[in-house]
């Protein structure tokens, strides 16, 4: 088939994904539309941010490795039941599936740049929702009774914000139409409110949960830096630049800034959150402070900390942090 030009035009399969999650006709470049214009007062230059993001060296995000926790409890067992049925749901829905090494897939499951950030948008607009939660959950908990939180209401929320940056990037990258946007405001409404129902039964289970998401969340990155280094997304490839927004906020530096080295900063912050709420997810709620708050009395001793030195996929164990 031909475009009206005379080129061949671009095969885009014809899945759901390509027709809901609409986004821009080219999404590898961000001058389409500034989502986010500097504030328009004569005497700002910019809005900073209280949380400064940790950074990464490159030899760091290359160690980044695909990892699970086994589950063993019941509670385990709930959460990780509940991220697979949402995975399967959520490729089904969208039409995605898996390409192993050498595996030819029909046209239809290809994916294009477009589709990743289809897919990237919508999740990452659900994976800022459990910190903010928990955050809130957690300080009107301490304001009613009237006790010391020790750290976690701080970091929750840091990573909701850092979630939320991941998102602001690729809203630089493109441009969601109608539909993407009641898909987010519906799973919003439904996720939100599961969730805070879900974190004042059990927040246990709850942070075992987001460890499992972000499991899943390592895997989709992972697999889309491969099919960038395979070449099979060239528009990336070739013309792809991480947004200033991006290069502010990981300080990514010079002649590292393609879409690519944003996949592997982006690809470290999800590792973290696993490390982070498996953590979490294996102390004592109420009682024992945030370890990536404290200042040890040995600090020789592997201990958890923000940046990416001992970063533990299955998270760390109580035993392990406070003796
Ligand atoms: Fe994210
Ligand atoms: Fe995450």
């Amino acid at each position: 088939m031909a475009s009206r030009c005379g080129k061949p035009a671009k095969l885009e399969s014809p899945s759901l994904i390509s027709y809901w999650f609409t986004t821009s006709q080219h999404p590898y470049q961000h001058h389409h539309k500034d989502y986010f214009p500097p504030p328009g007062k004569l005497n700002v230059e910019t809005v900073d941010t209280a949380w400064n993001h940790p950074v990464y060296t490159e030899a760091q995000m290359r160690r980044v490795q695909l990892a699970h926790r086994n589950a063993t409890t019941w509670s385990d067992w709930v959460a990780l039941a509940t991220v697979r049925s949402l995975r399967w749901g959520m490729d089904w829905i969208t039409g995605y599936r898996h390409r192993e090494p050498g595996q030819r897939l029909p046209a239809r499951f290809a994916m294009t740049e477009r589709k990743w950030l289809a897919r990237f948008v919508f999740l990452e607009s659900i994976a800022g929702v459990p910190g903010m939660v928990g955050g809130m959950l957690r300080h009107l908990h301490s304001l009613r009774r009237m006790k010391r939180d020790n750290g976690w209401i701080e970091m929750l929320l840091e990573e909701a914000f850092n979630e939320r940056m991941h998102l602001l990037t690729f809203l630089k990258l493109a441009e969601p139409k109608w539909f993407m946007r009641l898909m987010v405001l519906g799973a919003q409404g439904v996720f939100f409110n599961t969730f805070f129902l879900a974190y004042l039964v059990s927040p246990r289970t709850c942070h075992r949960f987001v460890g499992y998401l972000e499991e899943e969340a390592v895997i989709t990155y992972t697999r889309a830096i491969e099919e960038i280094e395979a070449g099979n997304l060239p528009d990336w490839n070739k013309n792809g630049t991480a947004p200033d927004i991006a290069v502010q906020y990981w300080k990514m530096p010079a002649g590292h800034r393609s879409i690519r080295d944003l996949l592997y900063y982006i690809r470290a912050d999800e590792a973290k959150h696993r490390e982070v709420n498996h953590t979490l997810s294996n102390l004592d709620q109420a009682a024992d402070p945030n370890p990536y708050q404290v200042t040890y009395r040995d600090p020789s001793r592997p201990h958890p900390s923000k940046g990416l030195e001992n970063l533990k996929g299955a998270g760390w164990e109580k035993e392990e942090v406070f003796k």
